[in-house]
């Protein structure tokens, strides 16, 4: 194979799995870790950091960006959402750990410290299982959170694993309230 057919090769394998990717995102559960494995050229990298217009987010339900070539929830949580966070004994909790980016690595994992500050019918993390990488399903599973199809692994309204192999909580990125309705990432 020539060089030049050897790079077409390439690119065509990139193109298949970016569009492939991008084909199960719709469906909710795609496999990221394998497109990021395509090492994306700087073109389609993201910006480290991104302001996101939030004012058109319903109560109960989600936007999902893109993030540094990552899939992030912006949750806007009902009242019922938060209610049920807030009730959970921190001992059921697999991962009594935050994982908030904003917070101290040890911080624990409250419904206060995972929410947005002063704010908590936000929630914003990661949209990237804690166990292979696949994108769970908003208002899916058992604990009125997410559920990742792949392995069967449910996160509350919190986006705290509780049960499944996920080993960890869903990560909260750094995030802000710019103003009202502009949420800044990174
Ligand atoms: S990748 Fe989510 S349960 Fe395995």
């Amino acid at each position: 194979m020539s060089h030049a057919d050897h790079h077409e090769g390439t690119r065509r394998d990139f193109l298949y799995y970016a569009t492939a990717g991008a084909g199960v995102v719709a469906t909710g559960a795609a496999v990221w870790p394998l497109v990021n494995q395509m090492n994306p050229s700087a073109d389609v990298q993201a910006l480290s950091s991104i302001r996101v217009d939030v004012g058109g987010v319903e109560s109960g339900t989600q936007l999902t960006v893109q993030w540094l070539g990552k899939p992030v929830f912006i949750r806007r949580r009902t009242p019922e959402d938060i209610e049920s966070a807030r009730e959970v004994d921190l001992s059921d909790l697999p991962d009594g750990n935050a994982r908030n980016a904003n917070l101290d690595a040890g911080a624990e994992a409250t419904d206060d410290n995972r929410a947005m500050p002063g704010n908590e019918e936000w929630l914003v993390m990661m949209g990237v299982c804690t166990h292979l990488g696949c994108v769970p399903l908003a208002n899916a599973g058992d604990y009125h959170g997410w559920f990742c199809p792949c392995h069967g692994s449910h996160y509350d309204a919190a986006g705290r694993i509780r049960r499944g192999p996920a080993p960890e909580n869903l990560p909260v990125p750094v995030a802000a309230f710019e103003d009202e309705t502009t949420i800044k990432l990174g």
